[in-house]
């Protein structure tokens, strides 16, 4: 069959597109990548699976090589293979999460792997689901929160309760604001909350919004702790949020996305502490573990809320009058009907490196961090952002020479926030590396390196993408600005 043998090439396709001495990225504008792409791209007329292979390398050809040590632009890197293996088998199963009858051996995986990441969370006998991304795990967050605190909301919606408001950091990630408007709440019930120079929310500061959205009559619902920020990297003193939440009777929940990861580590798991008193918590293994996208969990500690708070009884999908035990039909719990079976290629990755495979990677990662972090503080034209680390997250900026020994005023900084991008454009367009810039606060535009598990890197490569750092940033000139 024609269709067959050419999933039989794929893998070739896949191999030889994403080889070692295929370029990062071959960037252009996307009026010209249109151009370049027209025939390949138009879909009105069938072709030969010839001419679809062709199509295919060449839209391979213009993407990102994300299996690269020189992708730095994200919280993501290359995926384990593993997990793309797994990725792969579950892609071919065709199947949905959602009932034991059409995901029997999945749903099985899915408790498996639920409870084995409960239990490193510090959550025995709590509940979870794997979800599309942590913007979703944060919609799951609010929903039981607020389920808990008023669970009329379900049947009734917000009409008639009172001004609810949620406390976040100002370094946490963005999917709490859209989360609240999506919910109804509105961006202007999320109390974004100062954190200090190194990223991490300032507690005393959440007190006091506390205390007065209590005495104006609102009702706070969750606290957000954040355990690995997305610019810096910061981890939230967890235990400190956890006894505001206790103190006032609040939902506490940690984002931990990114840094979550580090719960793998026996060493590094210390850095979370407190995570275990949190009401919820979300992890993305397809961040800093690799797991391919999308591979996220959402997790909590009360057994029975998220069925409670989810569920829509849909009777031609969970009849209760099945043959065969419909406790293991899961889906109810979800937002979602049909569900891809993401536990699959995260177990395929466990079951392959097991819990000491995977602490000794992100041992490691630490340790490389730890190196690109020494390595930037002593090396000349580059000065860090902010440490000690937290998560493997390291942020600079590098000042080209001709920037050096001036005073370093508000027009100085006004061409360091030019700067930082102008060296990522010409690493991008060289193809050299990409990379991440964000600014922070009062801070301009920096970088910011931060390590995964895949690939695997080297000291050397750390090396090799700060000197490419340098060499771009000696191209920059005043002029070309
Ligand atoms: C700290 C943090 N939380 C949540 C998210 C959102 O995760 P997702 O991209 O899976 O929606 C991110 C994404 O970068 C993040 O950095």
């Amino acid at each position: 069959m024609e269709q067959e043998s050419f999933l039989h090439r794929v893998l070739k396709i896949v191999k030889d597109e994403t080889a070692p001495n295929v370029p990062l990225i071959e960037f252009r504008h996307p009026k010209e990548l249109e151009d370049i792409l027209k025939d390949d791209i138009s879909i009105s007329d069938p072709v030969s699976d010839q001419q679809l292979e062709e199509s295919v390398r060449k839209v391979l050809h213009y993407s990102v090589k994300t299996n690269k040590p020189t992708f730095k632009n994200q919280l993501y890197g290359g995926t384990d293979p593993y997990g793309l293996a797994g990725t792969w088998i579950a892609e071919a199963f065709n199947t949905s999460q959602y009932t034991y009858e059409v995901a029997p051996v999945f749903t099985l995986i899915e408790n498996k792997m639920l409870n084995h990441i409960l239990k490193l969370f510090g959550f025995p006998d709590g509940d979870g689901i794997f979800s599309p991304g942590g913007s979703i795990s944060m919609l799951y967050a609010i929903v039981a929160a607020r389920f808990k605190a008023f669970p009329e909301v379900k049947s009734k919606g917000i009409r008639n309760l009172p001004e609810m408001v949620m406390y976040s950091s100002e370094s946490c990630h963005y999917s709490i604001m859209k989360a609240a408007h999506w919910l109804g709440l509105g961006t202007e019930s999320v109390r974004l909350i100062k954190s200090n120079q190194c990223g991490q929310m300032v507690i005393e500061e959440l007190e006091t919004a506390l205390k007065n959205d209590i005495n104006s009559n609102k009702v706070p619902i969750m606290v957000n702790g954040t355990a690995g920020t997305t610019v810096l990297g910061a981890i939230d003193n967890l235990d400190k949020i956890a006894d505001i939440c206790a103190e006032y009777g609040v939902w506490m929940h940690v984002d931990a996305c990114w840094g979550g990861s580090l719960m793998l580590s026996q060493k590094f798991r210390t850095k979370l502490k407190g995570i275990e008193r949190a009401n919820s918590i979300s992890w993305n293994p397809h961040k800093m573990a690799g797991a391919p996208l999308q591979c996220s969990l959402f997790l909590l500690k009360e057994r029975g809320l998220l069925h409670e708070a989810n569920s829509a009884a849909a009777q031609y999908l969970f009849q209760q009058d099945k043959f065969y035990d419909v406790r293991y039909d899961t889906g109810d719990k979800s937002i979602q009907c049909g569900r891809k079976i993401d536990a699959f290629k995260l177990w395929m990755i466990w079951k392959a490196r097991g819990d000491i495979g995977l602490n000794q990677m992100t041992d490691y990662i630490m340790e490389l961090a730890e190196f690109c972090l020494e390595t930037v503080a002593l090396r000349p034209g580059f000065r860090l952002v902010s440490a000690p680390l937290q998560c493997p997250n390291v942020c600079f900026w590098y000042i080209p020479s001709f920037m050096r020994h001036q005073t370093e005023d508000e027009k100085w900084w006004g061409l360091m926030h030019k700067i930082t991008p102008k060296i990522k454009e010409i690493l991008m367009t060289s193809s050299r590396m990409m990379v991440a810039y964000s600014p922070h606060k009062e801070h301009k535009n920096f970088f910011r390196l931060a390590f995964t598990f895949h690939p695997k890197l080297k000291e050397k490569d750390i090396i090799e993408m700060l000197q490419a750092i340098e060499d771009c940033g000696e191209m920059i000139t005043i002029e070309n600005l």
